[in-house]
């Protein structure tokens, strides 16, 4: 563990299971379905290339980048988007993959996007949800873990652009950020 981080919250085994109970799951939800699952970057890239390979079934991906939060703990509320929107999503089943919904703006905002598209159907799946400073009505349909009000980072999650490799969810020290 990095001195950075003040204590790990979901350590790598945790991690793998959980990702391949979703994995099992959500290919016996979309059998036969032929799904795009879209993966937010940067910070659902680790999660997302783990849990495609937990999905034996026929699948699309597509990648888009959408940012909010900056360099800052804190969300902005305006979003960024930016990436290959050229995908034909009409009459198609879309999930989109999501490292952690916290205030929820970010998937608030890719929902209605995706809806406005023309999508058949349009889920979600995020490995994290932090439900203490939701500002949308937005549920992620697949979670991987609920998690306590902290400031986490790892597994594809920054802080300021850090981070992202490390290998567990760990809750950052305050004075990283503060
Ligand atoms: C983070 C995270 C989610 C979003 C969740 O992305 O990866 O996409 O914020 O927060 P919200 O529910 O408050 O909108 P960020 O904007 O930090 O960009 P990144 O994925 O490139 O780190
Ligand atoms: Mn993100
Ligand atoms: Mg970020």
């Amino acid at each position: 563990m990095i001195s950075d981080i003040q204590e790990i919250l979901v350590d790598e085994k945790a991690i793998e299971k959980r990702v391949s109970e979703l994995g099992s799951q959500i290919s016996g939800d979309y059998q036969g379905k032929n799904p795009i699952l879209v993966c937010v970057l940067k910070g659902s890239s680790v999660f997302f290339a783990d849990l495609i390979r937990k999905m034996p079934i026929p699948i699309e991906i597509e990648f888009l980048k959408a940012s909010s939060y900056g360099s800052r703990a804190q969300s902005s509320g305006k979003i960024e988007l930016r990436g290959d929107l050229s995908m034909e999503v009409k009459g198609r089943h879309i999930l989109l993959v999501e490292d952690i919904v916290d205030t929820g703006n970010t998937l608030k905002y890719l929902l209605e996007r995706f809806e406005n598209l023309g999508a058949e159907e349009v889920k979600v799946c995020s490995l994290l949800d932090k439900p203490h400073r939701r500002e949308q009505r937005v549920i992620a349909d697949y979670i991987g873990f609920k998690i306590p009000n902290e400031f986490v980072v790892g597994y594809g999650l920054d802080f300021a652009q850090k981070y992202r490799n490390l290998p567990y969810i760990g809750i950052l020290k305050k004075e990283i950020y503060e």
